[in-house]
């Protein structure tokens, strides 16, 4: 079945003449022609071993504590502390740009809703009270944390930035995971994402209990308990659901199964028109409770996003969403940045965030 969904998918992307992780005429994506920058890499993160990070690991953090990184990229002999600028970190962007659009041999054809599930599953273990989780820390690369039923698959996403991390050793694995988030919804067609620099990659004693992120078995009140637990409000919880125009459920993974909408490389607000439009039978398969379309029975809903509509308070925002995809694109853009720094103790103010240049 999986496999079924994943062919309709791609037959679509053939036959409306999209390539895959490409944009259409009114979310058109970059022509990516830039040559490959692909270089050897450990396919797990020097912390991969779980309980430490290896010499120059621990000398990495200890360097990002005092938020200052010797530049050791071929360049001259460092004259002294070095001190990412703006540009450095677009070049960490355009070099994630860059294997977005050379590496199109995995699911339907762009690592970036994986990438965009990463950052939000990295920021999204925040707790308001006790101030843990979040991004700052990118815990996500121990077990058990890696280990969370939650997290299945995301390992996938963590090895695509092995290859950033070993061209550009002076960010830290927060910073990065994040700033892909923030690239992947830019390069599939998504709004602008600000972004600044700060996380500081913590250890295994600060990963977060199991339990933290949502589960797409539940109704309304749980997506309010663990939205609310970090800090949402009803409409910044359904603009942030609106991701999942990207992207696909894994049976292998959540056990779910099948895309969104017809373009999960595009970042779209048709997650929105479809729940609004669409009628969403309960799926009759060896699996657990989904909801597939009644036009093509392709496309799937979780029981989680059909709570969306369910839910009086939250079907106004979906149905403003699914009418206007302007007003979705900048509510979403808001929030996002907002996930992304939970809990991060910036030295730097919001206006002094990065808007990245999306590639040509
Ligand atoms: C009630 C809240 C949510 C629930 C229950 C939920 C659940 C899920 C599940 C079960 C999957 C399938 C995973 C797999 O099998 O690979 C998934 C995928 C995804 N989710 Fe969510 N999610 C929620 C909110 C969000 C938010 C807030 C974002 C981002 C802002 C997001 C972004 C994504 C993306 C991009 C994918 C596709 C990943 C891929 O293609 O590999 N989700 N989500």
């Amino acid at each position: 079945m999986a496999s079924a969904a994943r062919s309709a998918s791609r037959a679509f992307l053939r036959s409306s003449g999209a390539r895959p992780a490409a944009r259409s005429a009114r979310f058109a994506l970059p022509a990516q022609v830039r040559a490959s920058t692909r270089r050897g890499y450990a396919s797990e993160a020097p912390a991969g071993k779980s309980s430490s990070f290896g010499i120059w690991g621990i000398g990495l953090a200890v360097a990002g504590g005092a938020g200052a990184y010797f530049y050791l990229n071929g360049e001259a002999t460092p004259k002294g502390p070095f001190v990412p600028t703006q540009a450095d970190y677009q070049k960490v962007y355009d070099a994630i740009a860059d294997r977005l659009a050379n590496e199109t041999d995995y699911d339907d054809g762009s690592y970036g809703p994986v990438l965009v599930r990463l950052a939000w599953h990295a920021s999204g273990t925040y707790d308001k009270e006790t101030g843990t989780g979040g991004s700052n820390g990118a815990t996500m690369r121990f077990a058990p944390e890696s280990d969370h039923g939650a997290n299945a698959g995301l390992k996938h996403a963590r090895d695509f930035l092995e290859p950033i991390k070993a061209q550009f050793p002076w960010i830290t694995y927060s910073d990065l995971w994040t700033l892909a988030g923030s690239a992947a919804v830019q390069e599939l067609g998504g709004p602008k994402i600000p972004w600044r620099p700060g996380r500081a990659d913590g250890d295994i004693a600060a990963c977060t209990p199991d339990g933290r992120l949502p589960d797409a078995s539940k109704d309304h009140r749980h997506i309010r308990a663990v939205f609310g637990r970090m800090g949402f409000d009803d409409r910044e919880m359904v603009a942030l659901c609106g991701a999942h125009s990207l992207g696909r459920a894994h049976a292998d993974r959540s056990g779910f199964d099948g895309p969104w909408d017809f373009s999960p490389t595009v970042f779209t607000n048709e997650f929105f028109r479809l729940l609004v439009d669409e009628k969403w039978n309960q799926r009759k398969w060896n699996g657990p409770a989904q909801f597939t379309d009644k036009g093509t029975s392709t496309l799937m809903m979780l029981p989680t996003d059909l709570a969306l509509v369910k839910d009086k308070a939250f079907k106004q925002h979906v149905e403003r969403y699914a009418k206007d995809s302007d007003v979705f694109f900048q509510e979403f853009a808001d929030v996002y940045v907002k996930l992304l720094e939970l809990g991060v103790p910036f030295k730097s103010k919001p206006e002094d965030r990065f808007v990245f240049k999306t590639s040509e």
